[in-house]
């Protein structure tokens, strides 16, 4: 076995220090079925080194916002549950980064909101975009939804 034999195994404090992450968190990743461990004839968990490429993959899904259900999710699509490749990548990171410009947009809007909430303080569910996101009520018809109705 070499050095970057995909096939060694590390044990939980090597494989988290090349991974750049604690010990605990491999645990929390591997009970979540992001990772995968084998085990030693004394039942201790072993790492193969692709693994870390797994780890890597899931922090950086979340650095972009994904939830671990979303990761999880992406990396059980991958043909035999395989570590992703490269080319997993690219074609995730695409799809990410829509959904992150949208995010982005999302957000300015918000900031153009919160501008005019500046100095005002209402919190109106009629006035205020940003306490009223989306205009909830909206739906419901026009004028004021909440309150006493009659039948
Ligand atoms: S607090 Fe008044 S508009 Fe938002």
């Amino acid at each position: 076995m070499t050095e970057h034999d995909p096939h060694a195994v590390l044990t939980i404090g090597d494989f988290a220090a090349r991974a750049g992450v604690a010990t605990s968190a491999v645990r929390y990743y591997e009970s979540l079925g992001l990772v995968a461990s084998v085990r030693t004839g004394g039942n201790q968990r072993r790492y193969r080194r692709a693994e870390l490429r797994r780890v890597a993959f899931v922090r950086a899904a979340q650095s972009v916002g994904l939830s671990l259900d979303e990761v999880k999710d992406a990396l059980d699509r991958l043909p035999g549950k395989r570590v992703p490749d490269r080319a997993d990548w690219l074609r995730l990171s695409a799809e990410w980064r829509r959904r992150l410009e949208g995010e982005i947009a999302r957000l300015k809007d918000l900031q153009e909101d919160l501008d005019g909430c500046v100095g005002c303080g209402c919190l109106s569910l009629e006035k205020c975009a940003v306490y009223n996101l989306g205009d909830k009520l909206a739906a419901d018809g026009p004028g004021p939804q909440r309150g006493f109705k009659t039948a």
